[in-house]
């Protein structure tokens, strides 16, 4: 996105025109970003350690045609549920360039899984005996939990330590690759996502080394070769204007000379590397387009837009911070204002005291930046308000990727027994 005389632009496509094409609110993809972000990333790890691949968490942004983009870039996918093994097929990848890491899984899920024939990931223990009823995977990790992790927005995507639902605590690892090696499982790998948008490169090296340390034990324990070591995601992005972002560089690095020298410490023959970021990916390459419908004066003075916590739910639910442009003011003088959306719950004030555009008008496009991670895909209905549309920009090319919803889409799968409509 770049502005060019107060006229906000996502490639070479303007706010106005995503606005009379598709409506608001709207979410918008650039499609050069998305693979620029990926390239250095990829760039910086194969630098340090060649054997290195990404898996595409596709949980953060699930459009197939942002998938396809990085799925061109040659990265698998990470998948939280079935339905996104079924998105990754979508995208002609199976076997073993998915790896199937949910949580509490059922055992529809396992025997699904299983018949897909990822790479399973089992979050806990207990899911072992579960799966093995149904047969073996050809290759199987655990997610460990290595008793430490950290994020940029707080605890509530810290994703491992002793409050952490996730994972396996570092005393059962051993047992459980014991379990899985008594059971004739020969192919393995260890995975482990403490945290999520960390731009301290130091975490990583911290955390590689916990879990090399951990796996460099079992190994040695239990004679078994590690295929791969998936570090999870995190990558994070800068989401306030002058926050330092993360020096990718530096993180590949570190995260490289960390991981050989405990191959190297505990003589193991080197695995492949691996991690399954999003939001380095998609996040800073996403944006929404949406319109001030009203402006009160009340206790506080208010921007009424139709970005509300039911399209971008990260404000409501994290706290996050999301930074707010006004499309053709950005060089106007600026006082205190906040803004909201349309829903029936003050959750919904998403931004308070912003220095925003003194003029700012019914009818002006807002741009809220930073929304191609975990923005689109946890949008929901309430109120009776429907899904975005998203655009993919491309240059000057525009492509509607997914439809507006309608109101069809609020009644279409909903039965009322006809006594009922007597
Ligand atoms: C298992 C797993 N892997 C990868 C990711 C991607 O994380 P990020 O977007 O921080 O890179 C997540 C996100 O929650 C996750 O749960």
């Amino acid at each position: 996105m770049h502005i060019d005389h107060q006229k906000i632009y996502f490639d070479q496509v303007s706010a106005e025109q995503i606005a009379e094409t598709y409506g608001t609110p709207t979410y918008v993809y650039e499609e050069r970003r998305i693979r620029e972000n990926f390239r250095n990333a990829l760039r910086a790890f194969k630098k340090y350690y060649d054997d290195f691949r990404f898996f595409y968490a596709i949980k953060a942004c699930n459009n197939l045609a942002v998938g396809n983009i990085l799925r061109q870039e040659g990265a698998g996918i990470d998948a939280a549920s079935v339905n996104e093994i079924l998105l990754a097929k979508e995208l002609g990848l199976g076997g073993e360039d998915v790896m199937f890491s949910g949580n509490f899984l059922s055992d529809d899920d396992l025997r699904q899984g299983l018949e897909s024939r990822v790479i399973f990931n089992l979050d806990d223990i207990s899911l072992l005996p579960r799966l093995l009823r149904f047969g073996k995977p050809e290759v199987l990790s655990f997610r460990v939990n290595p008793g430490y992790g950290r994020s940029n927005v707080g605890e509530f995507v810290t994703n491992a330590g002793p409050r952490a639902k996730f994972g396996i605590h570092p005393e059962q690892v051993t047992k459980a690759y014991a379990m899985a090696k008594e059971a004739g499982i020969s192919r393995f790998g260890a995975h482990m996502m403490p945290g999520s948008c960390v731009t301290d490169p130091e975490y990583f090296a911290l955390i590689t080394e916990l879990l090399m340390d951990v796996i460099g034990r079992t190994g040695r324990e239990l004679d078994i070769h590690f295929e791969f070591i998936d570090l999870g995601g995190g990558l994070g992005i800068p989401y306030k204007p002058g926050e330092e972002g993360l020096n990718i560089e530096t993180a590949a690095a570190r995260i490289a000379s960390t991981f050989q020298k405990k191959v190297a410490e505990y003589g193991l023959r080197p695995p492949r590397l691996m991690m399954e970021p999003a939001r380095y990916f998609t996040g800073d390459a996403g944006f929404i387009v949406g319109r001030i419908h009203a402006i009160k004066h009340s206790y506080t003075e208010i921007l009424g837009t139709d970005i509300g916590m039911n399209t971008l739910a990260r404000p409501a639910m994290y706290d996050a911070y999301h930074h707010i442009y006004v499309d053709g003011r950005e060089d106007e003088p600026r006082r205190k204002i906040g803004v909201c959306g349309q829903i029936c719950e003050n959750t919904d004030y998403w931004a308070r005291d912003r220095s925003l555009p003194a003029d700012s008008a019914v009818g002006d496009l807002v741009v809220v930046d930073n929304a191609g991670a975990y923005g689109y895909v946890m949008s929901y209905q309430y109120n009776g308000r429907l899904r975005p549309a998203e655009v993919l920009v491309n240059g000057k090319e525009h492509t509607l990727i997914r439809e507006r919803e309608t109101f069809d889409s609020l009644v279409s799968n909903i039965h009322v027994p006809e006594r009922l409509r007597k």
